[in-house]
């Protein structure tokens, strides 16, 4: 099973993607995670990925082209994976179909006039990558792992309209683009979260 998750900041990619990882045992690839744990342990890429995130840019497609494709070498993906959050651009779409195919890309979408609200009020937990809603889970530690949750450098009001604006103009074209390969299935993102999982179970 080779899955795409696309979708607005926000939308629920990361959401969906903790779901669908353990439901069918996939390993689940998230870009964003991958440069937050370089930046966290103080690398190069990951110095070079936060002067990009701070201001709600893309990082070049090289570099995230070059880490996917060692990702999906390794032996846990042979039998399948989740990718969320790759690719972004139409350049990187393009390399992705030079090394693997795509059986499903799946386009959560949810209203852009939720989106600043849910990013801005979301809470992570640096341990296990669990994320919550200020509005509807109000403690400080997370209730999967027990880590203190905290408050993502790139969800303020700021960056996250950057952020928007960079999906629109980078990132939507990717939608007709997969529709035309016949792999594309829109989710519902407005529903709640167990709704939306129900209907990407349906879908997969
Ligand atoms: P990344 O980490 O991928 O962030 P993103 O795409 O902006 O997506 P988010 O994680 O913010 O949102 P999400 O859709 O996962 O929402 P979530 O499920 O958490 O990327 C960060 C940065 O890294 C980029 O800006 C870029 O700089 C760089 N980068 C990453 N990949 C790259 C690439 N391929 N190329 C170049 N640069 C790259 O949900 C959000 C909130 O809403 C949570 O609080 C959640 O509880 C709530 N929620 C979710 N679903 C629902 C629902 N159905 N109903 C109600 N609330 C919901």
């Amino acid at each position: 099973m080779k899955v795409v998750l696309l979708g607005a900041p926000g939308a629920g990619k990361g959401t969906q993607a903790k779901r669908i990882s353990d439901f069918y045992a996939i390993p689940h690839i998230s870009t964003g995670d991958i440069f937050r744990e370089n930046i966290k342990n103080g690398t190069e890429l990951g110095q070079l990925a936060k002067s990009y995130m701070d201001k709600g840019q893309l990082v070049p497609d090289e570099v995230v082209v070059s880490i996917v494709e060692d990702r999906l070498k390794k032996e846990d993906c042979q039998k399948g994976w989740l990718l969320d959050g790759f690719p972004r651009t139409l350049e990187q779409a393009e390399s992705l179909a030079k090394f693997t195919d795509v059986d499903v890309v799946l386009d959560i979408e949810a209203d852009f006039g939720l989106l600043e609200d849910r990013l801005c009020g979301r809470r992570v937990c640096p341990g296990c990558g669990a994320s919550y809603h200020i509005s509807t889970y109000s403690k400080p530690d997370c209730e999967r792992c027990g880590q203190t949750l905290v408050h993502r450098d790139d969800d303020t009001k700021e960056v996250v309209r950057s952020r928007l604006e960079v999906y629109e103009k980078q990132t939507r074209p990717l939608i007709e683009y997969y529709a035309e390969k016949g792999v594309l299935k829109t989710v519902d993102g407005n529903l709640p979260i167990e709704e939306c999982f129900a209907q990407i179970r349906e879908i997969l």
